[in-house]
C-alpha cells in the first residue's frame, strides 16, 4: 500500500538502526518504576499506562496530561524523535463512565454507542492517551466468564454493528484530530469461548462457527478502519491465538486487507512457553512475530531475542521492517509526528462536561431492561411510603462496573441522593443498607425497592463465577423481605446475566440495571418514577440455572429439537430447556401488537422487503425495538434456528400504528460452507418480525 503514511514510515525506516527498529516493536510497562532511558534511547514504541494487577477494577488516578507529555518529551530526546503511542484501557468511558459495554448493547442503539466512544476519545486524548484497548468484540455464550461484561453479548450481527459504531466514535474519520484516538479491536479471536467460563482457559471452536459467529465483529472492525488489533490469550483449537499465523496474517491481512498493527495481550507472547508451543523466549518471539504480532505488550521476548532470531535466520529483516512500518504508519496517521503533546488546557475544558454527563444519563436510561412489571406497578404512581434497601443504595464506584481506572467515585451520585432528588415530592423515602433495619422499616412501608446484585469486582478480567445465582446471602434476604407481603421492586446490578428465576417470580417488578455508570442512579430513578419509559432489550440470553450454559438463541435445531413434551428430546429432566429470558427480550410501560406481515415477493432476487404493522395498544407512549430474524430452513450444513439480521427502534404514541419495513439481501443470508466459501444457498427461508428472539409473526420465502 502506498500512501503518505507508508512513504513517511519507509523514509524513517531507512534511517533506523536494528536496535531502534526492535524498540518500536516493544510496549513498555514500568511496574511502578519508570525508567526514562527506555524511551530516551528508543527502546520502546509504546508505553502502556495501565493500572497493572488491578485489571482496571478500581480508580487508579494514574493517567494525566502531565505524565503523557513528560513521556513524549523523553521521546523527543531520542535520536530520531519518534513519538510514543500511549495506550490505556478506556473501555466504557474515561472519566465520564458510561454503562458497561454489555449494557450498552442492550440499548440496541449504535448512535448512542458512537457518541459515548467519541466522548471517551475526547477525554482520554485531553490527557494525552492516543490509543485505547477497546472495543472488546468477543462473542460470549457463557456468562460465567467475567469478561462478558466488556463485550456486546452473544450476537454477531449486533456485535458487528456496535464494533463499527464504537470504532467510529473513537477514531472519527481521521484520528489525527486532537480529540480522536486509535481503537484496538480485541481479543482476536475466540477469547469468549474459554472452557468452563474460566478466563484465559482454552477454547475449541469449529471452523464454521469461528467464521460465522466469532469473526464477524472483527471483520466489521477492519472494514470500519480500526487502527490496531490485540491478539487473545487463549489456546484456540490447539494453537495459541498469539501464535496463529493463519488468523493473524492469512485471514486478517490476506482476506480482509488490514494494514494497521497487531499488539499482543499482556505477556501473551512469553506465555507461549506455558502453552507448550515454545521452549524458550526466542522461540516464543519467533512464533508470535512470524504469526503477525507486531508489538509485544509488557513481556520482553522481542527486545531480548529478535536480534538473535535475525542472526540465526529464524526471521528476516524484511519481516522486522514490515512490523515497524505498520507501527510507524499508525503513529503517523494518528498525527503523533506532527504533534506528540496534548494541550494542557484541554483536560479542564474537555473532561466531565455537563453534556457528557447528560449523555451518560440518557445512555443509562436506554440500557436498563424491564424484565417484569406485574399489574403495571411501574412507574410508581400512587404516592406512598417506600423503603429503599439492599446492597447498592450508597454505592458509587460500584455503579461504574469493571475497567474504570479513570472513573472517580467522587463524581457519582449514589442511589440514596439520586432518589431523594428525583422522586416526586410526596413520596416518603427511607433508605437502609443494613438488612435488619431494612426489614424493620419495610414492615411500616407500603412498598419496597430492593437493590441487589454483583459488585463489579465479581465481573471483568479474571473474575469468573461457577454459580450464576445472586451473590451469597442475597437470596435469603429477599426471602425475608418477601415474607412481609409488601410489593417488591427489584433493581439488579450485574456485569453478566444472573440466574434470578426465583427472585423474578417473587418480585412485582424487576429492572436489570447492569453496571450503569456515573449517572446510573438518576437514570434508574427516571424509570421508576416514570420520567422515562424503559426500552432496552437483552443482548444475551438469561439462563434459568448455571447448568444451562452455554445457552444462546442462535443455536442449531438438532435432530430432536427442544420440546417441553415428549421423551427423547433435547431437554433436562429437572428444568425446562428454554431460557429464563430470551435474547432480545425487554418490557416497556406499554404494549405493542405485531400484525400483517407481508413480503414484497415470494422469492428473493438480490433483495426483498418484509413489512409488518406495529401498534401501540397501551395507554402510554413507548419505544419498541422491532427485530428481524431469519432462518435458512435447509442448508448444506446445519443452520441456526434464528439469526438477527436487523432491528429498528420506533417511538409510538398510545394507539399509534406504523408499518415497519426491512430489506433483506442475499448477502444477509450468506454463510460459510465446508469448503470455506461464503455465499447464500438457494432454498426456503423463514422470516420473523418480532419483539424478541422467541416470538413474533412470520412468513416464508424462497431463493
Ligand atoms: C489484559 C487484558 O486482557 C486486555 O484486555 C487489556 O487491554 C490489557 N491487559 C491491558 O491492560
Amino acid at each position: 500500500m502506498s500512501d503518505e503514511s507508508t512513504s513517511f514510515a519507509n523514509n524513517l525506516l531507512s534511517q533506523m538502526t536494528l536496535d531502534e527498529k526492535i524498540g518500536q516493536l516493544h510496549q513498555y510497562f514500568s511496574w511502578g518504576n519508570f525508567d526514562p532511558e527506555v524511551v530516551r534511547k528508543g527502546k520502546a514504541g509504546s508505553v502502556i499506562n495501565a493500572s497493572g494487577a488491578l485489571s482496571g477494577q478500581g480508580f487508579s488516578g494514574s493517567g494525566s496530561a502531565q505524565i503523557s507529555n513528560h513521556i513524549q518529551q523523553l521521546a523527543m530526546e531520542s535520536r530520531l524523535k519518534i513519538p510514543q503511542i500511549l495506550g490505556r484501557d478506556v473501555i466504557h468511558g474515561y472519566r465520564t463512565i458510561f454503562p458497561i459495554p454489555l449494557a450498552q448493547s442492550a440499548a440496541f442503539d449504535i448512535s448512542l454507542a458512537e457518541q459515548a466512544a467519541s466522548i471517551a476519545a475526547k477525554e482520554a486524548s485531553a490527557d494525552g492517551v492516543k490509543w485505547t484497548f477497546a472495543p472488546m468484540l468477543d462473542i460470549a455464550r457463557d456468562p460465567r466468564w467475567g469478561r462478558v461484561a466488556e463485550g456486546n453479548g452473544e450476537d454477531p450481527y449486533l456485535g458487528s454493528q456496535l464494533a463499527a459504531a464504537v470504532i467510529k466514535g473513537f477514531q472519527g474519520t481521521d484520528y489525527s484530530a486532537a480529540d480522536r484516538i486509535v481503537a484496538c479491536a480485541k481479543h482476536y479471536v475466540g477469547y469468549g469461548s474459554a472452557e468452563g467460563g474460566r478466563d484465559y482457559d482454552n477454547g475449541e471452536i469449529s471452523e464454521l462457527t469461528l467464521r460465522d459467529i466469532y469473526l464477524p465483529p472483527f471483520h466489521s472492525a477492519v472494514k470500519a478502519g480500526v487502527g490496531t488489533l490485540m491478539s487473545a490469550f487463549l489456546d484456540l483449537n490447539g494453537v495459541p491465538a498469539t501464535a496463529n499465523r493463519k488468523l493473524l496474517t492469512d485471514v486478517l491481512r490476506g482476506e480482509w486487507g488490514f494494514d494497521g498493527f497487531v499488539v499482543s495481550d499482556w505477556d501473551s507472547v512469553v506465555e507461549l512457553i506455558n502453552h507448550g508451543v515454545a521452549e524458550n523466549e526466542s522461540e516464543a518471539a519467533e512464533l508470535a512475530f512470524h504469526a503477525g504480532v507486531d508489538m509485544e505488550m509488557v513481556s520482553r521476548t522481542y527486545p531480548n531475542t529478535l536480534a538473535f532470531n535475525l542472526q540465526n535466520g529464524k526471521i528476516s529483516l524484511e519481516e522486522i521492517d514490515e512490523g515497524v512500518r505498520r507501527i510507524l504508519r499508525i503513529k503517523h496517521r494518528a498525527g503523533l509526528f506532527a504533534n506528540p503533546f496534548t494541550d494542557l488546557a484541554r483536560s479542564s475544558r474537555d473532561i466531565l462536561t455537563p453534556n457528557s454527563r447528560a449523555l451518560a444519563r440518557k445512555f443509562a436510561q436506554d440500557t436498563i431492561v424491564l424484565l417484569k412489571n406485574k399489574d403495571n406497578i411501574l412507574p410508581l404512581k400512587n404516592h406512598c411510603k417506600v423503603l429503599v434497601g439492599g446492597y447498592f443504595i450508597h454505592a458509587t464506584a460500584e455503579l461504574f462496573g469493571t475497567w474504570t481506572p479513570d472513573g472517580n467515585p467522587a463524581d457519582v451520585q449514589p442511589f440514596s441522593t439520586a432518589f431523594s432528588e428525583n422522586a416526586p415530592r410526596d413520596f416518603e423515602l427511607h433508605f437502609a443498607d443494613n438488612t435488619d433495619l431494612a426489614l424493620a422499616i419495610a414492615q411500616e412501608s407500603d412498598l419496597v425497592i430492593l437493590t441487589l446484585g454483583e459488585n463489579p469486582r465479581r465481573s471483568g478480567e479474571n473474575s469468573n463465577v461457577s454459580d450464576l445465582s445472586l451473590p451469597p446471602g442475597q437470596a435469603e434476604f429477599v426471602d425475608q423481605m418477601i415474607a412481609l407481603g409488601k410489593p417488591v421492586i427489584m433493581v439488579i446490578f450485574a456485569g453478566r446475566p444472573l440466574a434470578i428465576g426465583r427472585q423474578v417470580s417473587q418480585a412485582d417488578a424487576v429492572l436489570y440495571a447492569w453496571h450503569p455508570g456515573i449517572e446510573g442512579a438518576a437514570a434508574i430513578a427516571d424509570i421508576i418514577f416514570g420520567r422515562v419509559s424503559p426500552s432496552a432489550r437483552l443482548p444475551i440470553t438469561f439462563p434459568r440455572a448455571t447448568g444451562q450454559v452455554p445457552i444462546y438463541y442462535n443455536h442449531k435445531n438438532s435432530g430432536r429439537p427442544v420440546s417441553p413434551d415428549g421423551p427423547f428430546r433435547t431437554r433436562y429432566v429437572d428444568l425446562p430447556a428454554s431460557p429464563l429470558f430470551p435474547f432480545g427480550f425487554g418490557l416497556t410501560y406499554t404494549n405493542f401488537d405485531y400484525a400483517k406481515i407481508a413480503l414484497s415477493s415470494e422469492s428473493l432476487r438480490n433483495q426483498l422487503r418484509v413489512s409488518a404493522d406495529i401498534t401501540n395498544t397501551g395507554q402510554t407512549a413507548g419505544v419498541e425495538v422491532v427485530q428481524l430474524y431469519v432462518r435458512d430452513l435447509v442448508g448444506s450444513v446445519t443452520r441456526p434456528i434464528r439469526e438477527l439480521k436487523n432491528y429498528q427502534k420506533i417511538f409510538l404514541k398510545p394507539g399509534e400504528s406504523r408499518r415497519v419495513s426491512f430489506i433483506i439481501t442475499e448477502e444477509d443470508l450468506a454463510f460459510t460452507h465446508l469448503d470455506g466459501s461464503f455465499s447464500v444457498e438457494p432454498g426456503k427461508f423463514e422470516v420473523w418480525i418480532a419483539p424478541d428472539s422467541s416470538s413474533g409473526i412470520n412468513a416464508t420465502f424462497r431463493i
